[in-house]
Formats: C-alpha cells, structure tokens, sequence
C-alpha cells in the first residue's frame, strides 16, 4: 500500500478481533511511529505495550479514575462501577499507551513536543492500517487524569496522548464525512 492509499483508507476501528498481534509486527508499528519529526529532534514520545494480562495496568488506571469520581459510590455499587470501568482495557488484544516526556532542552516548545508525539502516534497508525490491523486512537478525561499518569508511573511534566487500541478488523467502518482540503485552503500568489 503507498503512502497515499494508507492515508486515504485509513479508519478508526473500533472493534476488532481478540486474536493476538505479533510483537514483531507491534515493533514495526513502534519503529514507523519513532520515524516522526520532533523539533531539535527531541523525539519526546514513548510508549506503553499493553497485551494480556499487561492490560491490567490501564484496567487499575479506569478503575482509580472512576473511584475519584464518584466518592459517594460504596459497595456493591461501587464494585459494580469499577469492574465496568477495568473492562475497557481489554476491548482489543492490544493497547499502547503514547505518552510525551517534553524535553528539557530550553529551545523546546511544550506546543511542539506534543505536535511530535502526536505526529508519531499517527505514524503508528497509518503503519497499523498498511499491515492489515484496525485500530482507534481513544483520549477522554480518564486518559488526562493525575491518577492515570501516576498509574503508569509517569512524572508530572509527562502526558499520555493516546490510548492506541488495536488488533485485526472485526467491521468494516464507514466513511466519515471530511470537509474538501479546498476549503480549508487560501492560496497565496
Ligand atoms: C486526539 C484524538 C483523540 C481521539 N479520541 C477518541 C476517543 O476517545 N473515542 C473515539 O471513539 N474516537 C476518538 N478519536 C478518533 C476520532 O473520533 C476519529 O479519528 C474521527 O471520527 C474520524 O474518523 P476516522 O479516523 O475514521 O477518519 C480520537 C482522535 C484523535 C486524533
């Protein structure tokens, strides 16, 4: 597949089957996803592989966030919550974590270091798509969480940018409307 034709054809998929992906091909994705550009070449990004029972991890992480969140919930109920909260980590076979560390370099922008991790997080999914898996690039206030950060054991000045969920397609996911580029563009000549 050429660079436009993964481009073109890529979807969000959000469901996919639970046959496992092999790490080769997980580090092939990793390997395109570190190819992005990073200003000063600081290359800020770094990332979590979640598979198996390693998804556990993001399962604590919903399980803390949504327990802050409701501290009125106790017992059943709030067991009840949280064992819906864990079960999102295992919605595909795997899970990456993409996290940003913005380097300490003074010439670097914070702006840009999340350009840059995000850059590479698309990478990671373009390459995903060109290999034959389907995946979605999911965020939402859990993801943001202090107690999400702390979870992965993360420092304060790091942040996850995206939970990448992936494995082999099981939909097929229909075309999102995209405003022509036309139309967004003023010329200058
Ligand atoms: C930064 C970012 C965060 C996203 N978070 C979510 C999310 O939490 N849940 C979700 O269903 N999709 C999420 N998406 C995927 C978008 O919904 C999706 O890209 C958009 O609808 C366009 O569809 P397409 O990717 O198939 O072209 C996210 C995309 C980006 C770039």
């Amino acid at each position: 597949m050429n660079i436009e034709e993964a481009i073109r054809t890529r979807r969000t998929i959000g469901r996919v089957k639970k046959d496992p992906v092999e790490r080769a091909l997980i580090e092939k994705l990793l390997d395109a996803a570190a190819w992005a550009p990073s200003h000063f070449n600081t290359q800020p990004w770094s990332f979590i592989v979640m598979t198996g029972d390693g998804r556990e991890r993001l399962a604590e992480g919903y399980a803390r966030v949504s327990a802050a969140a409701v501290p009125e919930l106790s017992g059943e109920q709030l067991e009840e919550r949280l064992a819906k909260e864990r079960t999102k980590a295992y919605r595909s076979p795997v899970v990456i974590a993409a996290v940003c560390s913005p380097s300490d370099d003074p010439r670097a922008v914070l702006a840009e270091e999340l350009a840059a991790a995000q850059a590479a997080v698309q990478n990671l999914l373009l390459a995903a798509h060109a290999n034959g898996l389907g995946a979605i690039w999911r965020s939402g206030d859990p993801m943001y969480h202090p107690l999400m950060k702390e979870t992965f054991g993360l420092v304060e000045k790091d942040q996850i940018v995206g939970f990448i969920y992936l494995g082999y397609p099981d939909m097929v996911a229909p075309e999102p409307k995209r405003i022509p580029a036309t139309a967004k563009t003023v010329w200058l000549v």
